[in-house]
């Protein structure tokens, strides 16, 4: 079965799919088939498209995420997905926090994939502007290139 990776933030209006979507891109680019999901662990958005600046910085990489809806994590996410990254340390916590007693899915923080950047958070841009969401696509398209990485030495 094709590797499950899962992001995770707060919304799933912002990180979370700007993730998604910068390593689909990089999985197409690089041939390599992974399931890719993203959730958030908080419920005030669920069902809603992503935030419509989000929009516009994944489509300015040409990336349409418009058809994304967000969805709270649950708990079979656990044993579905190989993998859950959380965007940042408070998503991280949150995600334990919910974990069944023994998920299979491995929980770790997102950034600790990219050099130099270990322990530290995917900027949160909601309160932000288009530079904070442009900065936040930087962050999950470098993790996202680490991941394909990891994949294609297989
Ligand atoms: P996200 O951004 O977790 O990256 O989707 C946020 C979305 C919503 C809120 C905060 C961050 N909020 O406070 O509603």
């Amino acid at each position: 079965m094709q590797p499950r990776i899962l992001f995770v933030c707060l919304g799933n209006i912002c990180r979370s799919p700007m993730a998604e979507a910068a390593l689909r891109a990089r999985a197409v680019a690089a041939g390599i088939a992974l399931t890719i999901d993203s959730a958030g662990t908080g419920s005030w958005h669920v069902g809603n498209p992503p935030d419509p600046r989000a929009q516009a910085e994944a489509l300015r990489h040409g990336i349409d995420i418009s058809a994304y809806r967000a969805r709270q994590v649950r708990e079979e996410d656990f044993r579905t997905f190989d993998t859950i990254y959380a965007l940042d340390p408070y998503n991280l916590r949150d995600l334990h926090a919910v974990a069944p007693r023994r998920p299979l899915a491995k929980v770790a923080l997102l950034m600790d994939l990219v050099p130099g950047r270990a322990g530290t958070a995917v900027i949160d841009p909601f309160y932000g502007d288009e530079h904070d969401f442009a900065a936040a696509w930087d962050d999950v398209d470098a993790a996202a290139a680490q991941i394909v990485a990891q994949f294609s030495r297989r």
